[in-house]
């Protein structure tokens, strides 16, 4: 299919200009600050290089584009670095470089995209948006409003309706209270282009399970939830390589009494094949009115 490499092309022709012409299809993360957004799309990519952990780590959105190819060596580039890197702990240095270099380093927030392009044979083609997460107080010397900076940054990309939201939430937590799904409603009421992502599968309460929110009995969406079950910290501080922990996730929706029944709509795998079906059913949609303005 060569539908996203074309929209990819184009996002990149347009990065430098204040306003786009046009706004292309894209996937952004939504959700509280250490609901899992950066792990998902890492997980999606299949390599560990984003900066990720407890505390605010991703400060600057990241428009990631990954590009399927037939190649023996994977690589990423960045849209304003001119070199090909082929180390992704050097990938993930370079974000937090330049993530500090235009949000400071006190733990602020900018809106200024960084463009990363990942070029892998076992990758699917999408775009993907990370964003920093959504959050209620300043900690340490944060600026006094850094809440409303975070939730207006990302409401703008959200907001746009060719953005297929991942409202991610922690099922460790009550999803009455999840952040993601309560931005993603604000800016797409019925639904129609937000997926729900449940994280933490793995750390909730022992007894308790979250079958009825992942069959949409709690809060329904139009596109449903996706389960998954990504690398704990210390997984990350041991550097379980993110294959094993692909095969963990799959082992632990297969073994779970609750889960086992609907296994195979579940984990990352699964996810990475949904969104590029939607992306590409999205695309699809609303290529005459992009082939118009471009
Ligand atoms: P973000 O702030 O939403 O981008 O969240 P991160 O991806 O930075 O993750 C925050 C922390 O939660 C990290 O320490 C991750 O290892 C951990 N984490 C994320 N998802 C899961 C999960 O599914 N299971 C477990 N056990 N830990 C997770
Ligand atoms: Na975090
Ligand atoms: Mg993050």
């Amino acid at each position: 299919n060569e539908l996203i490499p074309v929209m990819n092309k184009l996002q990149e022709a347009f990065a430098p200009l204040d306003i786009p012409p046009v706004d292309l299809p894209q996937i952004a993360v939504v959700g509280s600050q250490s609901s899992g957004k950066s792990s998902v799309l890492e997980s999606l990519v299949g390599y560990d290089f984003l900066p990720r952990g407890s505390g605010i780590c991703t400060r600057r959105p990241l428009i990631l584009q990954l590009l399927q190819e037939d190649i023996s060596q994977d690589y990423a580039e960045f849209a304003h670095i001119n070199k090909k890197f082929t180390s992704f702990d050097e990938v993930r240095r370079t974000i937090e470089v330049e993530t500090d270099k235009i949000a400071g380093t006190n733990k602020s927030v900018s809106k200024e995209p960084i463009i990363l392009r990942v070029h892998s044979k076992s990758v699917l083609n999408l775009t993907l948006v990370d964003l920093p997460g959504l959050t209620k107080v300043p900690v340490g010397d944060q600026p006094h409003n850094i809440s409303e900076m975070i939730s207006t940054m990302v409401r703008e990309f959200i907001e746009k309706p060719n953005c297929i939201i991942l409202a991610v939430s922690a099922a460790n937590q009550d999803i009455a209270n999840s952040d993601g799904l309560q931005m993603a409603r604000m800016v797409d009421p019925d639904g129609s282009r937000t997926v729900g992502v449940l994280t933490k599968l793995d750390l909730m309460d022992q007894g308790t399970d979250a079958r009825d929110v992942l069959e949409g009995k709690v809060y329904p969406l139009k596109h449903g939830y996706i389960g998954v079950v990504n690398r704990s910290q210390r997984d990350i501080d041991t550097s379980k390589p993110m294959r094993d922990a692909l095969k963990a996730e799959s082992l632990f929706f297969q073994k779970h009494h609750a889960y086992a029944a609907i296994s195979s709509e579940q984990g990352i795998p699964y996810l990475s094949r949904r969104l590029n079906n939607i992306l590409e059913n999205h695309i699809r949609l609303h290529m005459p009115e992009i082939s118009k303005k471009v």
